[in-house]
């Protein structure tokens, strides 16, 4: 059976693949077009595919053999899962293994935004720095300030219990109540109003569906407090970035530190130019052990769903009963 892959992913995952099918892998080090993507995937029997490939009917109607669609991000938006149920495809992602990275580079881009690191970066690197300055490049402090973190789930938890050495008020969000948040940290769970005016830092955990595209707009960040950091490493579109953009011109918010943006890989006008907005490239699940453990997930997964078993990680396990 032929399995294709859509962009190379860590060998970890290749290899276990390779002993059971015949894998093609895009020998390019870039994201598919459409035309390239639907011509790959005609006569494949399982398909590994990444966030900046939209599975959709398109792909399900030329991809006619395929058994299963394996997605390497936990995030699947790029996915139509109804559609696929529908189809009785069988689709997966890949959690848990990205967790611990992708809340170690929201305190990564929290710390950079709150202290100014790569602005002061930047001046070092120029030459320009006259000396100790009393005024110079003053931020906001960390320790005992009011976190407040939206979307409380398996990303959300894990970067509010790290603020634990931090002695920080921590403030959430969600439908469902997070015990062990509440347990650990004396965490409060509260609307998304009250936890817009009150954090210090404020950081977005939820995944992008249809109710949380531009959930952070410019009312919400006109909620802010002016001193206030926004961090965003889910998906761009969570952020209506235009508006984040005016705000973080006007000073309605102090700071931001992003990692996803609406239109990637572009950042939205303005964004690039702005001094006191840390930027990385959708890299939050970028470490070794995270990105192993993806391959090695989507790789089971796909293993699964060509054995006709359900996979361990399904986003439509009905299809199976
Ligand atoms: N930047 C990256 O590289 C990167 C890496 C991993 C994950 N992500 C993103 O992070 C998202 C979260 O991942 P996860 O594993 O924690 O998912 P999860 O499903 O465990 O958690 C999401 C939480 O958000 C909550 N939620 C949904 N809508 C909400 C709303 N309107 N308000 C408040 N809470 C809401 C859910 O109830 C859930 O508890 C993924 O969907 C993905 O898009 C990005």
């Amino acid at each position: 059976m032929k399995i294709y892959v859509t962009r190379k992913i860590p060998e970890a995952g290749l290899a276990l693949l390779r002993p059971h099918f015949d894998v093609e892998v895009n020998p390019e080090d870039r994201p598919l077009s459409r035309a390239e993507l639907l011509a790959k995937i005609v006569d494949a029997d399982g398909v590994l595919c990444l966030l900046t490939d939209r599975i959709d009917a398109e792909v399900f109607d030329t991809a006619t053999k395929a058994r299963g669609f394996a997605n390497y991000a936990v995030g699947y938006d790029n996915m139509d899962v109804a559609e696929a149920t529908r189809r009785k495809i069988p689709l997966s992602n890949t959690p848990d293994v990205l967790t611990t990275a992708t809340a170690e580079m929201a305190w990564a881009l929290l710390f950079s935004a709150a202290r100014r690191v790569v602005e002061s970066d930047a001046v070092m690197r120029s030459g320009e720095w006259k000396g100790w300055g009393p005024l110079q490049f003053i931020g906001q402090e960390i320790t005992g300030a009011t976190l407040g973190v939206i979307g409380s789930g398996r990303i959300g938890k894990a970067f509010a219990l790290k603020s634990a050495g931090f002695g920080m008020k921590v403030l959430y969000t969600d439908e469902y109540p997070c015990a062990e948040m509440e347990e650990r940290l004396g965490a409060r769970r509260v609307s998304l109003n009250e936890l817009l005016e009150q954090s210090d830092f404020v950081s977005v955990h939820v995944p992008l569906m249809p109710g949380t595209r531009h959930l952070i707009d410019e009312a919400a960040l006109g909620r802010m407090k002016k001193t206030a950091v926004l961090v965003n490493t889910s998906r761009g579109p969570v952020v209506d970035e235009a508006a984040l953009v005016r705000a973080l011109h006007d000073g309605v918010i102090a700071a931001a530190g992003i990692d996803v943006y609406e239109a990637e890989p572009k950042a939205a006008e303005g964004l690039a130019a702005l001094p006191n907005v840390v930027m990385t490239p959708h890299t939050a699940s970028a470490t070794v052990v995270s990105r192993n453990g993806m391959a090695v997930k989507a790789a089971n997964n796909l293993i699964a769903m060509l054995a006709g078993r359900r996979p361990p990680d399904c986003l439509n396990p009905e299809i199976y009963l």
